[in-house]
């Protein structure tokens, strides 16, 4: 593993996104959202939701519903209008001497820092070691450092870090965020922190975009220790979370959605072995660390053009230069069925050996 710590402010590039990669008649392997979704279950409970539209939305199901899911008090819980809200939620509430993103990882973290006027360091992992495992080690992180952000798994390398890891980062005085947007795409959620209210100053994230499917929704929550919870809600405007929102929170806490959720994981796990073994027998692609989430991170050296030429066949891959400490070389593949994967896999391999 080979880390560096350095800064740097391309606000432009930190806030580019999958979504602005697909386009029509395009397939889409950019944005990591599980298809298919929402399930019509959960669509109709959304749509009977809108028969309550008239009043202010109260939260108080959904928080009590997500505490008892992860053995919390209620006030350790905040909805939030997806992950994204909760990271600016959290730039606006803490006054961080030191902060630092461990990258490669989502930009919007660094971005929503940045926005709210504080300077972010970045510990990136595996710079200049294009195959470098991409792993964390806790040394590697300034003593110092007040606050550390960290996804889990991470996007875009698809490396799950291990809990002891993470947990070895929480102390007093620090704020450890650990985004586990994507934790539910493996079964059982292994190495997940959500429970955890041991660890001093941490901060976990979650999204109900990924598995069911909810990004135009914004719906996601914070479980934090009460005091900084409180913050995160005394930073957030009046009624941040819809009425339909909230009732997605209740839905998929309930034992029969997490099952769900961890059936489609193990299906996802079949499907992702599948492209990752075909995507490693095409020469001149390099499948980055041991991938554990709904996405695959491959390197193809000497061929900045790949992404457009995949492009140009009709298949939209998340380019992989926006993201510190990756290059374009690299790109971002979801995981689809075996169908989509086969074509990926047959179109990649006619572009690089054109
Ligand atoms: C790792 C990670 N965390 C959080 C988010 C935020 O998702 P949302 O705001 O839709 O919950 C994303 C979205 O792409 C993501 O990739």
């Amino acid at each position: 593993m080979t880390v560096s710590v350095e800064s740097g402010p391309d606000l432009a590039a930190l806030r580019h996104h999958g979504d602005a990669e697909v386009g029509p008649g395009l397939v889409d392997l950019a944005v990591n959202v599980r298809a298919g979704t929402p399930p019509a279950w959960l669509r109709d409970r959304l749509a009977a939701s809108l028969d309550g539209l008239a009043a202010y939305p109260d939260p108080a199901r959904a928080v009590a519903a997500l505490a008892a899911r992860h053995g919390r008090d209620t006030d350790e819980v905040v909805p939030t209008a997806g992950g994204a809200e909760a990271f600016v939620l959290l730039a606006r509430a803490l006054r961080p001497r030191h902060a630092v993103v461990v990258h490669p990882q989502f930009t919007e973290p660094e971005a929503a820092l940045r926005a709210a006027g504080h300077d972010v360091d970045r510990v990136v992992l595996g710079q200049g070691d294009p195959r470098g495992d991409l792993t964390l080690d806790p040394a590697s992180v300034p003593p110092g450092a007040d606050l550390v952000v960290v996804g889990n798994p991470t996007n875009p390398t698809s490396v799950r870090h291990p809990a002891d890891v993470l947990a070895a980062l929480a102390r007093p005085g620090r704020t450890l965020v650990v985004d586990e947007a994507f934790i539910d795409t493996a079964p059982g959620e292994p190495d997940a922190l959500a429970d955890r209210r041991d660890l001093p100053g941490l901060v976990v994230l979650r999204s109900l975009t990924k598995t069911w499917g909810l990004a135009g929704l914004r719906v996601g929550y914070a479980l934090a220790p009460a005091d900084l919870a409180a913050d995160l809600r005394a930073a957030a405007p009046p009624w941040p979370v819809s009425t339909p929102a909230l009732v997605a929170l209740e839905a998929c806490s309930t034992d029969a959605a997490r099952a769900e959720a961890d059936a489609a994981a193990r299906a996802l796990a079949g499907d992702r072995d599948h492209v990752v073994a075909a995507l490693r027998a095409v020469p001149g692609v390099e499948v980055r660390g041991a991938p554990a989430a709904s996405f695959v991170l491959l390197r193809v050296p000497g061929r900045p053009d790949v992404r457009e030429r995949l492009r140009a066949r009709g298949l939209a891959v998340r380019r992989g230069d926006t993201f510190p400490g990756l290059d374009a070389e690299h790109v971002r593949v979801a995981v689809r069925s075996r169908t989509i994967s086969d074509r990926l896999v047959g179109t990649l391999a006619e572009v690089l050996a054109s």
